[in-house]
């Protein structure tokens, strides 16, 4: 079958001819689509966790079980304690070979019915980083109605998903970017507001905007961190999901404590969260918003879209050319 296959760090994967082992206790699922997320980017220039070569990238997918159309839960093995992952935890796509191919192995366990209202090419893109926000902000942040919200760096394919699922839960919606047109685009699709955060003092006319922020969905951390704490109601809570832009700094304890802010990390999600996802997204008709779709084998120029940050919502790949 065809797949991209990475075979070195730092060099692109190939779009090539590979076989796939037979699994016996998995099951073959036909890929009809894909869909890009960051971590593959962060594997491809070796900055993550135990990498192997040759590897099938790859942990969204749409593709076809028993003539039904299906998507994969990529996060496995998560195991009994819904407050944390098990030592056996992994996603589709590193160790396993993922959905960047003709067909995926997966533990049938993690097949689900594409939502019925979707496309193929949007529910190829649902699967992680629906799983990822949806997470930061039913399980951790514990949303309510009417609370207000910033959910940071817009563009990212998990940010839009907690801003559509948040606005669809009732939540005051607010976004932060560092491209007007995206915070416009953000606001089109039904946000509250937006403040772009390269601007100095940008929390300072946030706070105006918005008259305060109870709960902030991040994946940035970096220097600009620290401001998320003066720009936080007391009480509030901050959910961490990736560190995009490095380590935190400069975090001030006494700003922290006084304000009585809580700060949660946040990983991909259970496998009741991925079914109360999918549930959520069902009963909302909640599409993802899609950047743009490109031929599989044209997958080092979709990616480089991603590198370079142009991205608004999430690349989709074909993997079938019909
Ligand atoms: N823990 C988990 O389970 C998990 C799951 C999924 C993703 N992640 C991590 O989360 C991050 C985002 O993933 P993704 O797939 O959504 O990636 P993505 O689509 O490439 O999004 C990255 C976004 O980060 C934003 N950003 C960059 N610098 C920022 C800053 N200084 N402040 C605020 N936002 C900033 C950008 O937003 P603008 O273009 O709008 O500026 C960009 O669109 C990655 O680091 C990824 O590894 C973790």
């Amino acid at each position: 079958m065809k797949a991209i296959v990475l075979k070195k760090e730092n060099t692109p994967p190939v779009y090539e001819d590979f076989k796939l082992d037979d699994k016996k206790d998995e099951v073959k699922v036909k890929l009809l689509a894909s869909a890009i997320n960051h971590r593959d980017l962060w594997i491809i220039k070796g900055m993550y966790a135990g990498i192997k070569y040759p590897i099938i990238l790859g942990s969204d997918g749409l593709g076809l079980f028993e003539g039904k159309k299906v998507i994969i839960n990529p996060g496995q093995n998560w195991g009994n304690d819904e407050n944390v992952q098990s030592s056996k935890f992994k996603i589709l796509g590193l160790p396993d070979h993922g959905t960047f191919a003709e067909f995926v192995y997966t533990p049938k366990q993690y097949l689900f019915p594409a939502p019925e209202h979707l496309t193929d090419f949007e529910s190829a893109a649902l699967p992680l980083g629906g799983l990822t926000a949806y997470r930061a902000l039913f399980s951790k942040a514990k949303i309510k109605k009417n609370e207000k919200v910033l959910i940071a760096g817009i563009g990212g394919g998990v940010a839009l998903f907690a801003m559509q699922f948040a606005l669809a839960a009732g939540l005051e919606v607010y976004v932060s970017s560092s491209s007007d047109k995206k915070i416009k685009k953000a606001v089109d699709l039904g946000a509250n507001g937006g403040i772009n955060y390269t601007k100095k003092d940008w929390h300072r006319e946030l706070k105006a905007i918005s008259g305060g922020i109870d709960i902030i969905i991040d994946s940035a951390a970096g220097s600009g961190f620290s401001t998320y704490l003066k720009l936080i109601n007391p009480g509030g809570r901050i959910v961490v999901y990736g560190g995009t832009r490095g380590n935190i700094q400069d975090l001030s304890p006494q700003i922290l404590f006084w304000k009585q802010i809580s700060i949660l990390g946040s990983t991909m999600g259970s496998d009741r969260d991925f079914s109360d996802m999918l549930q959520f997204v069902n009963k909302h008709k909640i599409k993802p918003v899609l950047d743009s779709l490109y031929k599989l084998e044209d997958f080092n120029i979709a990616i480089k879209r991603m590198e370079e940050g142009k991205q608004f919502g999430k690349i989709v790949l074909k993997n079938v050319y019909t």
